[in-house]
């Protein structure tokens, strides 16, 4: 079966998931809780069946890892990650930006992703070498070529918040740029890099299935993408930084003074603020 089939059948599948998606949505289901701050709902766990039952009765031979834990683990060089709701949170509180992302690895290399958004129709697909499309449409990267005149998009992982440092990223690239958006769907925010809407993500602490997808429509769309500090990005490494290409030497330069304490704009205390407002 060729990489395209692997996109067809994985886009029918990111429909039918995604139409589920959006009848629970309509139903708003109660918010349950993984772990702290980490949410879940009913939907999330039927998307996840409907989706790994499909996967399998058409690669009854390859490895699945869901985010619900329904996956199959087939010792196969092919594995798919999906992420059966990526925006959870936003889902559960009426928000309407979430996500179905199905991603496929063969031999640890991505060579499929479908993200599909069921709110605005929008159906997100690539295969290694073929280019990436939005709808059936070519999409690409922007031109910009100076980090400041573009805007990123960045996000929070629910668990472990608290000892997340990436609000010193945000700071400095919301200063430095057109602006920050905290869109609240990884895989999302990577079709819109892929598709123009921003010109670079990042994010610390990614799982697999968040990234699996997006992360070939960014490479297939004619960007970049590798971890924080400029070596390759493994599927569920530390942190993720794609780009147009053009700015991501820009943003790692960055990156680096951040990661070093360097502030090109201080984060000043509150109390600065407030004194200058007397
Ligand atoms: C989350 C979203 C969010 C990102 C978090 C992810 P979930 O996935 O992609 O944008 O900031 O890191 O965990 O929990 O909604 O599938
Ligand atoms: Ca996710
Ligand atoms: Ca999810």
């Amino acid at each position: 079966m060729s990489n395209l089939d692997y996109v067809t059948v994985a886009t029918e599948i990111a429909y039918e998931a995604g139409a589920l998606l959006e009848q629970y949505f309509e139903q708003r289901p109660a918010i349950e809780y993984k772990q702290e701050y980490d949410l879940v709902t009913a939907a999330d766990r039927a998307s996840e069946k409907l989706v790994v039952e499909r996967l399998r009765s058409r690669f009854p031979s390859h490895s699945i890892i869901g985010e619900e834990g329904g996956g199959i683990d087939n010792n196969s060089e092919y594995v798919w990650y999906v992420d059966p709701l990526d925006g959870t949170t936003n889902f559960a509180h009426g928000y309407p930006v979430f996500a179905v992302s199905l991603g496929l690895l063969q031999n640890g290399e991505p060579i499929a992703g479908v993200v599909y958004d069921p709110i605005r129709k929008e159906c997100f697909a690539a295969e290694k070498g073929s280019g990436a499309y939005l709808n059936n449409r070519r999409i690409h990267v922007t031109a910009t070529e100076v980090m400041e005149k573009g805007i990123y998009g960045t996000g929070f992982p629910s668990p472990r918040r608290h000892t997340n440092v990436n609000v010193h990223f945000f700071h400095q690239i919301s200063m430095l740029t057109h602006g920050s958006r905290r869109v609240g769907s990884a895989a999302l925010d990577l079709c819109s890099v892929a598709c123009g809407r921003l010109d670079g993500f990042w994010e610390f602490g990614l799982k697999s299935w968040d990234a699996a997808a997006g992360i070939i429509l960014v490479a297939e769309a004619g960007g970049t993408y590798s971890d924080m500090h400029g070596g390759p990005y493994e599927i569920a490494g530390p942190t993720l930084a794609a780009t147009n290409g053009k700015v991501h030497g820009q943003m790692l330069e960055l990156f680096s003074e951040i990661f070093q304490g360097n502030y090109r704009v201080p984060l000043d205390p509150v109390s600065t603020y407030l004194a200058e407002e007397d």
